[in-house]
């Protein structure tokens, strides 16, 4: 306890224009934060605003970081502004550090109103790298649309902001620290938790670690290999992984959290994640994985570095979910997916009567139907699985899910998926990324884009490529209501879906922190038994050809490739 009361001060700032939180929170290049004056104080300051304040008055919050450079100094503010705004308690990951999924277990755990999650998820870190400020609430969920308007419209007229600048944070030690502010009765107090502990204890109700320690490290074991690219999800897998469930120490790398993940992009895709990708292929390790930065994504690989495209996964997800204790007592409440994710999990739904939800993109949506008891288990294309035990998608979870599939079936990641297909025929499935285009000319391509597929005409037109044709049967700009509270959300991305299904989908990604990034995601179902061990460029490629065309994003964005194909 300090011995004189802290001061609480009410400074002046004024607004900046472009706070406006995206598909998942507010993300800018890191000296924006760190340099432009009040910038990281106005939005926090929104944040807190964004609480009615006999909400906040008294109440919890969980604070907590993927751990890149900046994160402890970000804490440390948010922390004195917590206290100067009447939050009673707050509770922080040791060294200021837990990962996303950790946070929303924690923030549902500790009855918090809601938590802020310091990261830039996949993007790189560092001075010149990204950094990030989400805030969830207290469901454990990304904000909802309501709220992140609402936290914009307050960005664009804060005058002040309060803050405790006196108060200091010993951010590594485990235990309560309490403080004593100026005009204040009780004190305020700060909870630093291993970010491990409450997470773990939730796994292990979900999974059966005795069969997943069997799995990993029994007589017959199978041999994983983890990659937390130097992201938050190190000392998850460590303890849980290697420590518990007994797999040994050369099954996990990179798992020291670092500043700048070592100067790469915490990106578990094919490409950041290569390393892993090329281990895999010596065929040594029969299950891989890896994480991003805040550790919510996660990519599975097989033996010699089959790739399940995610997808796939949450399909397969869904196909055994009974291999997973925690479906067997909940039961099956339903499944979604985000619109641009292939309809390889609409295919389980319909085989096994379950509802199937399609969203726009963001974990955001999912929460309003786990809130209402109608979705146990989702997935979008961008690496994110996850059911309704926590608001955000993760990807420790979604390992342990495979592992114990592995653990019933007791057959390889390739069989499993080829067996799925062979089932429930397979939807082909890419997307390209055009990262940091001119914003003009992608709002530009968008907008001509939507004026093309609206006109009457469009329906019904042919298209023609070397042999194949395909008719478009509809195309919009995806518009979704809220089965739950009727939200309506509009301008989700184009739609061009053909007859038998295939779809072209263009979307300008909402996570940017400069530019643009377009995204063009293609998707196919083959249910010839003859036809689904092709590679997927291949199949695409006429509907790729179609895409460009009518896009014209090469032309328009002055690119000759993709900056990235999953
Ligand atoms: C991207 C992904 C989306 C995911 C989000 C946060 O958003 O496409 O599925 O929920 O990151 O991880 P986007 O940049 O496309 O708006
Ligand atoms: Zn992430």
């Amino acid at each position: 306890m300090n011995d004189s009361p802290l001061q609480v001060l009410t400074l002046p700032t004024s607004p900046y224009p472009d706070q406006r939180p995206g598909t998942n929170g507010l993300k800018k290049k890191t000296h924006v934060f760190q340099s432009k004056k009040n910038y990281l104080h106005n939005f926090i300051q929104c944040i807190f605003s964004s609480i009615d304040l006999r909400d906040r008055q008294g109440s919890t919050m969980v604070v907590g970081g993927d751990g890149r450079y900046f994160n402890s100094t970000v804490i440390q503010v948010i922390v004195q502004m917590a206290a100067a705004n009447g939050v009673g308690r707050v509770v922080i990951g040791q060294n200021g550090i837990m990962s996303t999924p950790a946070v929303s277990c924690v923030i549902r755990k500790s009855k918090a109103i809601g938590g802020i999650i310091l990261t830039a998820s996949h993007n790189p870190g560092g001075p010149d790298g990204d950094f990030g400020i989400k805030f969830n609430t207290a469901n454990g969920g990304p904000a909802p649309e309501a709220v992140t308007n609402k936290i914009f419209q307050l960005s664009r007229t804060i005058e002040e902001f309060a803050i405790c600048p006196e108060l200091r944070v010993d951010l590594g030690t485990i235990g309560k620290q309490s403080f004593d502010l100026e005009n204040k009765f009780k004190p305020f107090t700060v909870e630093i938790v291993d970010p491990v502990e409450s997470y773990a204890n939730s796994l292990r109700n979900i999974f059966d670690f005795a069969v997943l320690k069997e799995l990993l490290s029994g007589d017959n074991h199978i041999q994983i290999r983890l990659d937390a690219m130097h992201g938050v999800t190190g000392p998850y897998v460590k303890k849980i992984l290697c420590e518990e469930l007994g797999s040994p120490a050369n099954s996990a790398i990179n798992c020291v959290p670092l500043e700048n993940f070592g100067g790469r992009h915490p990106d578990p895709n094919l490409i950041y994640a290569s390393d892993l990708v090329e281990t895999m292929k010596s065929g040594q390790y029969d299950f891989g994985a890896a994480f991003d930065g805040d550790g919510d994504r996660n990519m599975i690989l097989g033996k010699h570095g089959f790739f399940v495209n995610p997808s796939d996964s949450v399909a397969v997800l869904a196909a055994n979910i009974f291999c997973i204790p925690y479906f067997q007592h909940t039961g099956v409440r339903g499944f979604a997916r985000s619109m641009p994710t292939s309809a390889a999990l609409d295919m389980v739904a319909r085989a096994t009567k379950i509802q199937l939800y399609e969203t726009p993109t963001g974990w955001r949506f999912f929460g309003s139907l786990m809130d209402a008891g109608r979705l146990s288990l989702c997935g979008e294309e961008s690496f994110g699985t996850g059911s309704d035990y926590i608001r955000e998608k993760d990807g420790l979870w979604a390992v342990l899910a495979w592992l114990s599939i592995l653990a019933v079936r007791r057959q390889s990641v390739e069989d499993i998926m080829t067996d799925h297909w062979r089932t429930y025929g397979r939807n082909y499935y890419t997307r390209f990324d055009y990262e940091e285009v001119d914003l003009d000319a992608a709002v530009e391509m968008m907008l001509d884009l939507e004026l093309m597929i609206s006109d009457r005409a469009f329906n019904g037109q042919v298209f023609t490529v070397g042999e194949k044709k395909y008719q478009v049967e509809a195309a919009d700009n995806f518009e979704y209501s809220d089965p739950v509270d009727g939200t309506i959300s509009r301008n989700q991305g184009l739609r061009i879906i053909f007859k038998g299904g295939s779809r072209i989908v263009f979307r300008l990604s909402g996570t940017d922190s400069f530019g643009a990034t377009i995204r063009l995601y293609i998707d196919s179902y083959e249910k010839d038994i003859n036809k689904l061990f092709q590679d997927p460029q291949v199949v695409l490629a006429e509907l790729v050809t179609i895409a460009l065309q009518l896009s014209q994003i090469h032309e328009r964005t002055g690119r000759r490739a993709p900056t990235v194909i999953t």
